[in-house]
């Protein structure tokens, strides 16, 4: 599964990822800058903070409370295309996306 991350840096990478990785295990061994994945993946830090396009966040999977609660402490909203990376498992539907990597204030 082949999609794209924009780094912090607004530096463009293309990655081959399998299902079943999440966007932060993908980013982190890609080394793609802002995303550091600091708590492991247990929706506990923000660092795997990413933006999604409209049509992207349509087709995946819902966020759950714990993920927009920490959204939320960190200023931001599932609303408008925030998620956490480590919350999301990589699918098909993910061919040919563009993950914007978020910034943490
Ligand atoms: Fe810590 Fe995602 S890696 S919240």
């Amino acid at each position: 599964i082949r999609f794209c991350y924009i780094d912090i840096e607004g530096v463009s990478h293309q990655v081959t990822a399998t299902a079943g990785d999440t966007l932060m295990s993908v980013a982190k061994n890609h080394l793609i800058r802002g995303i550091d994945g600091d708590c492991g993946g247990s929706c506990a830090c923000g660092t795997c903070h990413v933006v999604l396009t409209q049509a992207l966040q349509q087709r995946l999977p819902l966020h759950d409370e714990a993920e927009a609660d920490l959204l939320a402490f960190i200023g931001y909203s599932p609303a408008q295309g925030h998620r956490l990376g480590c919350q999301i498992t990589v699918t098909p539907d993910l061919e040919g996306s563009v993950i914007t990597v978020g910034t943490i204030d």
